[in-house]
């Protein structure tokens, strides 16, 4: 059986993990959810082709790696642009991102490495977070592809006129956070249910309850065994890329939560993606 084509869309980023909050040193690594996403379809069993721009101090080594890992890397691009930078500070395995991810450096870089948008050949599309004019523009030029999409709350913030944005999506893959966002709605039963009833498939991500999924009438819960984060960057992007391949896999929805659930549980229990393969030390200054 040839294996299936998933294309990934969005942004791969220079993480700075700030350590206990105690002036220890920084740890960098690579992130950003395309990242995350990409090498959690692979290690399930799909062919992956990742769709980023990738900024002009991206280290090369760090290409290399995705390479070596297996990713096709013909669509990504280099950009003269520096990357888009996250710094993390954990506290007793609580994240807090400090606000660079609103930063208008942030923001530049977000519109400056806009992904390449795929060709026409892929199975399936997995849109990680990236802005709603981007989102319609992928949509649009998808064919024939099943679309699976996800988002961020800095995405989501205009609320429900963002859902418009993914009008043509096969499976919307957000967090609860998200949801309450995207319908205004503040009952949790009451949200999900209206954004249900607004895409075809729906998986809800609720970090340490684990995930629903609603497919008309169909509904599956799967609860988890939460474990401690060493590094809890990632567990949704590792969650969706899971689902976009279990679902050109054909898995059957139970086992399309199980995949998520347990890329999950995988990406926060290892500084940055080392749980999917990746192996770059990640302590030089660049
Ligand atoms: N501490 C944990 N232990 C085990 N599994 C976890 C843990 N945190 C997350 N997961 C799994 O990963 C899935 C996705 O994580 P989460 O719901 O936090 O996504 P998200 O809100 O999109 O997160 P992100 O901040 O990565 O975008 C969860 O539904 C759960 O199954
Ligand atoms: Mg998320």
């Amino acid at each position: 059986m040839t294996r299936p084509r998933l294309a990934v869309v969005g942004y791969a980023s220079i993480d700075e993990i700030v350590g206990g909050g105690c002036g220890g040193p920084i740890v960098r690594t690579i992130g950003g959810g395309a990242v995350y996403a990409a090498l959690s379809a692979l290690q399930l069993g799909v062919d992956v082709a990742l769709h980023v721009g990738f900024g002009s101090d991206f280290p090369d080594a760090w290409i290399a790696e995705l390479e070596r890992l297996g990713v096709d890397l013909s669509a990504s691009e280099r950009r003269d642009h520096p990357t888009r930078r996250t710094r993390l500070a954990y506290l007793a395995g609580e994240q807090r991102s400090a606000d660079a991810d609103r930063s208008e450096a942030w923001i530049e870089a977000t519109h400056a490495l806009q992904p390449p948008l795929p060709a026409r050949s892929f199975d399936g599309i997995l849109l990680c977070p990236m802005p709603l004019p981007l989102v319609r523009r992928a949509i649009a030029a998808a064919g024939s592809a099943r679309l699976i999409a996800d988002t961020s709350e800095f995405f989501a913030a205009e609320g429900p006129s963002a859902l418009r944005a993914f009008d043509g999506v096969d499976l919307f893959a957000p967090s609860l956070a998200e949801v309450h966002r995207l319908t205004g709605e503040d009952c949790e039963g009451r949200a999900i249910a209206r954004l249900a009833a607004a895409v075809p498939t729906l998986v809800v991500k609720k970090g340490r309850r684990g995930l629903s999924r609603h497919d008309g009438l169909d509904e599956h819960h799967h609860a988890i065994e939460p474990v401690d984060a060493v590094d809890p960057t990632g567990a949704g992007d590792a969650a969706v890329g899971a689902i976009a391949g279990a679902l050109l896999l054909g898995f059957e929805p139970r086992r399309q939560l199980e995949a998520a659930a347990a890329a999950g549980r995988r990406a926060v229990g290892a500084i940055g993606p080392a749980a999917f393969g990746w192996t770059c030390s990640s302590n030089r200054n660049f």
